[in-house]
């Protein structure tokens, strides 16, 4: 039983397979929080059941989504996206934080730029913990949607090859999905860095005939690709300003770039995007990034009906 979801390395391949099979539950409008009995007043029965989203950094997709999945189970939300305005700006500590939301709500989802916050947070309180984001770590919710729309749009998780190109460095969307890969058969990894110092690093977890390592995205490499995963340059978290400006110009995804894929391929980003894929490319079928926005809602409805309903995840 996992009471947290804090990192893809917590997951073995049936975990994932029984979750990503189950998502599929959480696509109707069906599946709810039981609900009170009619007429039993405010009773303990009655509580909706309540979400706290504590954003220390920026978000669009993740807390609202997770907000939206909450409120079409039946349940509701509290917290902030801005810590300025919570007592943090006062001082206070993550730890009497988290003692103090415990007491508020039924469920935690923690987004903050300091790696293995959210691990501390999950140590702190019996309530169910999400990492939606810890520095550049892990941002398990994210890998889970991504593995989802494969799903849906591929039909598969094994015999894939993915290319990844952007910041690979910095980013905390890629190392988690390959790593959610390499738990199923037969998926080859590319490596695409638009700059050396941006490659990716700590995959010891693939086998080494596993993946390759580039430096640009060549029509050939390209032409064998079932999935082309864009990210953004991380630009907070990008030391040096003059870097980032030289780097940001050397990839961009139009239409013409994407000539050479196959049939099936499938482009993805977890937004958001600057300049890397062009809006042209928007209207394309391989165009997958707004779907993948879209199940993040579905997949985090199925994450939080697990946590709440069940105390944590296990099929
Ligand atoms: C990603 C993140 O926060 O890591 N965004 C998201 O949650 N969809 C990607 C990014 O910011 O580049």
């Amino acid at each position: 039983m996992l009471k947290d979801i804090l990192s893809i390395k917590d997951f073995d391949r049936n975990l994932l397979e029984s979750f990503i099979a189950d998502v599929k539950n959480f696509e109707g409008p069906k599946v709810k929080f039981p609900t009170a009995h009619p007429g039993c007043g405010f009773t303990e029965a009655n509580k909706p059941k309540i979400l706290a989203t504590l954003f220390f950094e920026p978000s669009t997709r993740t807390r609202l989504s997770f907000e939206s999945a909450m409120i079409r189970l039946g349940g509701q939300c509290i917290g902030f996206s801005d810590p300025q305005n919570s007592s943090v700006q006062k001082g206070e500590s993550i730890r009497d934080t988290i003692k103090t939301i415990e007491g508020y709500a039924d469920c935690i989802v923690i987004r903050h730029h300091v790696e293995g916050t959210a691990r501390l947070a999950a140590s702190l309180t019996s309530l169910p913990v999400i990492n939606a984001g810890d520095g550049s770590n892990s941002h398990i919710s994210q890998h889970l949607l991504d593995l989802y729309t494969i799903q849906q749009k591929l039909d598969r998780l094994d015999n894939l090859k993915i290319g990844y190109i952007g910041d690979l460095k910095y980013g905390r969307t890629v190392r988690g999905l390959a790593y959610a890969l390499s738990l199923l058969p037969n998926n080859r990894h590319y490596f695409v860095a638009p700059d050396p110092g941006l490659q990716i690093d700590e995959i010891g977890f693939l086998t080494p005939g596993s993946y390759e390592e580039h430096n640009d995205l060549s029509p050939e490499l390209l032409s064998e690709l079932d999935v082309l995963y864009v990210t953004r340059l991380q630009k907070e978290r990008y030391p040096d300003p003059q870097e980032y400006n030289r780097i940001i110009r050397r990839y961009r995804i139009t239409k013409e770039t994407l000539l050479p894929t196959k049939k099936g391929f499938i482009v993805m980003h977890p937004l958001p995007r600057n300049t890397e894929i062009a809006e042209e490319v928007d209207e394309l079928p391989s165009a997958a990034y707004f779907a993948q926005a879209h199940n993040g809602a579905i997949v985090r409805k199925c994450l939080l009906y697990n946590l709440i309903t069940n105390q944590g995840l296990s099929y």
